[in-house]
């Protein structure tokens, strides 16, 4: 049985005293869900938030890079979002990948350093409007899965959560449905089992994320491949985010 994880993404957004706000009304509403819930805020506001102690919301950042120190002007190290509490880091995100031009080859190296450090890597992988009309969904999907995850030992990847981000649905209120959200994640699956073996594969969670909502997070759960959701806009106030988590 794989346990559910909702992750909410901020991406910039939010000051130190509106995510402590949230987070510490979040924290008391969804003490009792079965499901893991973790906030991945802006790093400002990081430790003003590990600071609460929270009895059930995990904290995770949105990107790191992967030396371990040295003069990299405006970067953040794994060690350094693990000495501020986090437990998970979202690696590879569509925004990160076509703003800022990373490539599948630098989020490889970023999620081996999370996961030496002992951070939990969320691997984002998807594919453009273009490549789903070209029918190249799968092909991309199992390609940025492959190469971000080479080199993760057999022993390490049950720490990772891989996250299926369709970017057309990203902030469009387009989604894709359960259906073929439930069969792109199967392939990343069988790209998995590739990789580690069948078993190991079935360990590993699987998010959609794409404009998911209070009311879409069903259609989504209720598929046998996943696992979660990764949640951009929704999870920026604490109604809908509860409404999503208690799906
Ligand atoms: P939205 O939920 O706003 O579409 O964002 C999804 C996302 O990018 C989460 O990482």
């Amino acid at each position: 049985m794989r346990t559910p994880i909702i992750a909410g993404n901020w991406k910039m957004h939010k000051n130190v005293g509106e995510a402590v706000e949230m987070v510490r009304e979040l924290d008391e509403l969804v003490a009792d869900s079965a499901v893991e819930v973790v906030i991945c805020a802006p790093f400002t506001s990081l430790s003003a938030l590990s600071a609460l102690g929270l009895k059930k919301v995990k904290l995770g950042a949105q990107n790191m890079y992967y030396a371990d120190q040295g003069a990299f002007t405006g970067e953040i190290s794994a060690s350094m979002l693990e000495d501020v509490g986090c437990e998970y880091v979202i690696l590879g995100h569509s925004e990160r990948r076509e703003i800022f031009k990373e490539e599948d080859e630098l989020i490889n190296k970023k999620v081996l350093k999370a996961l030496e450090v002992g951070l939990k890597p969320i691997l984002c992988v998807g594919e453009t409007l273009e490549q789903r009309k070209a029918g190249e969904t799968e092909e991309i999907v199992v390609s940025q899965t492959t190469l971000g995850l080479k080199d993760v030992s057999a022993e390490q990847i049950e720490q990772v959560v891989v996250a299926y981000e369709p970017i057309w649905a990203i902030g469009t209120g387009e989604t894709s449905n359960g259906e073929d959200a439930n069969q792109v994640i199967a392939s990343i699956r069988e790209a998995l089992a590739k990789l580690f073996g069948a078993e190991l594969a079935g360990k590993v969670r699987i998010q959609y994320g794409g404009s998911v909502k209070p009311g879409n997070i069903k259609e989504f759960m209720d598929q046998p491949e996943i696992d979660g959701a990764l949640v951009g806009g929704a999870s920026l106030n604490v109604k809908d985010f509860v409404g999503i988590i208690k799906y």
